[in-house]
């Protein structure tokens, strides 16, 4: 049984923990508000609030209910797009959306409702910058985005106000939330126990967004699935000595805004925003990507220039693999039935070592990389001591760059550097679609990464 609290109300169900969040809500509950677009993550139609208590406070975060297993909720808050409607009148997200001719047809506009009902709710500055970020994973095909964003502008100046150290209380004061959202602590408090039977699944779950895009069928007609997206203790990032180990289960946005891996790798905030969006950065975990083992995964090319090591948990025994190792073929990795991806960790960085990830998409947001790279050097004054080039979209696997990386040992950086290290890359890829483009796709994130790490010895030209 999963007990959770749906807008103002308690329920247990006996749903398979599989069954999509979204259809529990349209089918089960009748909160028919929600939408479904694309059933892939893309649209964003369906999104909805989870609430849930993180170090004694209770914060909420956006996703596709598309996507999300309900044994994911368990315990927890789901609001909808119902449960925001005050008891008379519109809330002042829905009259700015109202005022500034922000909805048509109305099918996504329950998404950008939540989406920024998330927004005001959350932790991140509330300025017009991150209140657009907040709908990055919402499309709309009819109204034209210039009403959004002149509504989310509204917002944003009444937000300006909004009490930091109480939010629910002033959202609710100033007709953001209806009043229960002050009594939702309490509610949660008292839910009953639930009982999960996952004996003997061999099927794992984490976000899960990818097993619903790719495994839809085999996900909702699984009896039993084995979740690890709430295993506290695959949660989180920690630095001991100069290892920095990051729980398997820890999510890309949790990663994104952890201020000890933005210490890490100071871009890390801003091009992580390249990823996916921030709907599905709430649910995908760093985890998830890399036994995913897509060519193209993001995290998968960061992790693997940065020589990760993974340790797998199989019923207790451990062991580790190198990241670099864990391929063998197209989405073919070194992980058996019922193995967990616990934990990945990597050497700390330091003052010498430089580190970019470039990406090219179709489009800048919401989509997955052409073609994507990562290199780290680690310098001794001007010369590379040690070089990893990883790129993904031009081959079966993520790959690593070894003839690259070993030519640029006890190398400086410059134009003729550059050339050769291009020219020994062309013959380590071998992208079968689009090659032409591929290859120089690869050619000019590799003078990104050689000119972000120096920029003064190495110039234009060299692209020539
Ligand atoms: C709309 C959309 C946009 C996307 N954009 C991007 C993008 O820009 N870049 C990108 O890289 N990816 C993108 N993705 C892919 C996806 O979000 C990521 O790969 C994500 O990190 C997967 O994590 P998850 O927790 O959701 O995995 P899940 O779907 O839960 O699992 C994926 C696979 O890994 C297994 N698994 C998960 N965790 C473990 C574990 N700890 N141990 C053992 N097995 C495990 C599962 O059994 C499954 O086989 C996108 C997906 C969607 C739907
Ligand atoms: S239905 Fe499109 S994101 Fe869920
Ligand atoms: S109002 Fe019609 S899709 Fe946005």
């Amino acid at each position: 049984m999963i007990s959770l609290i749906v807008n103002d109300r308690e329920v247990c169900t006996d749903v398979a923990p599989s069954t999509p969040l979204v259809d529990f809500l349209r089918i089960n509950q009748r909160e028919l508000g929600t939408k479904i677009g694309c059933r892939e993550g893309d649209c964003g139609a369906c999104t909805v609030l989870i609430g849930e208590m993180k170090k004694g406070a209770l914060v909420y975060r956006s996703v596709t209910s598309c996507l999300m297993p309900i044994i994911n909720v368990n315990g927890k808050h789901v609001v909808t797009i119902e449960g925001i409607n005050l008891p008379e009148g519109l809330g002042a997200i829905q009259e700015h959306f109202l005022e500034h001719g922000g909805t048509q047809c109305g099918f996504c506009t329950p998404g950008f409702l939540m989406a920024l009902t998330g927004h005001a709710m959350g932790d991140a500055e509330l300025n017009y910058y991150n209140a657009i970020a907040s709908v990055d994973g919402n499309i709309c095909r009819c109204t034209g985005y210039k009403s959004i964003t002149n509504a989310i502008k509204a917002i944003v100046i009444d937000l300006k106000k909004r009490d930091r150290k109480n939010p629910i209380k002033w959202l609710v004061k100033e007709n953001f939330l209806p009043e229960y959202f002050l009594k939702i602590e309490e509610k949660m408090a008292a839910l009953p126990p639930s009982k999960i039977d996952d004996a003997g699944a061999t099927l794992i779950v984490a976000g899960g967004t990818d097993l619903y895009v790719e495994e839809f069928n085999e996900m909702i007609t699984a009896d039993k699935i084995k979740t690890i997206a709430e295993r506290e203790d695959l949660k989180g990032i920690k630095i001991t000595g100069d290892l920095v180990t990051i729980g398997a289960a820890t999510t890309v946005e949790e990663m994104r805004n952890s201020e000890m891996m933005g210490k890490v790798f100071p871009e890390l905030e801003r091009q992580s925003r390249l990823i996916s969006s921030s709907h599905i950065r709430n649910m995908a975990t760093v985890g998830g990507n890399i036994v995913n083992g897509a060519p193209i995964g993001d995290i998968t090319v960061t992790m693997m220039a940065m020589d990760a090591t993974l340790q797998i948990d199989n019923n207790g025994l451990k062991r580790d693999v190198k990241l670099k190792d864990f391929y063998s073929g197209y989405k073919t990795a070194d992980i058996k039935e019922g193995e967990i991806l616990e934990f990945i960790s990597f050497e700390l960085p330091n003052k010498d070592t430089k580190f970019s990830f470039e990406k090219v998409s179709k489009r800048t947001y919401l989509d997955i990389a052409v073609v994507n790279s990562a290199m780290r050097l680690k310098f001794k004054s001007d010369t590379i001591e040690s070089a990893t080039f990883v790129t993904g979209g031009v081959g079966a696997t993520v790959l690593s760059l070894n003839k690259v990386c070993e030519f640029l040992k006890g190398q400086k950086i410059s134009n003729d550097t550059f050339r050769k290290a291009n020219e020994i890359a062309q013959s380590e890829i071998s992208p079968r679609s689009r090659a032409e483009y591929k290859r120089l796709l690869v050619k000019t994130q590799l003078f990104g990464h050689m000119s972000k790490a120096a920029p003064k010895a190495i110039s234009l030209e060299a692209l020539v």
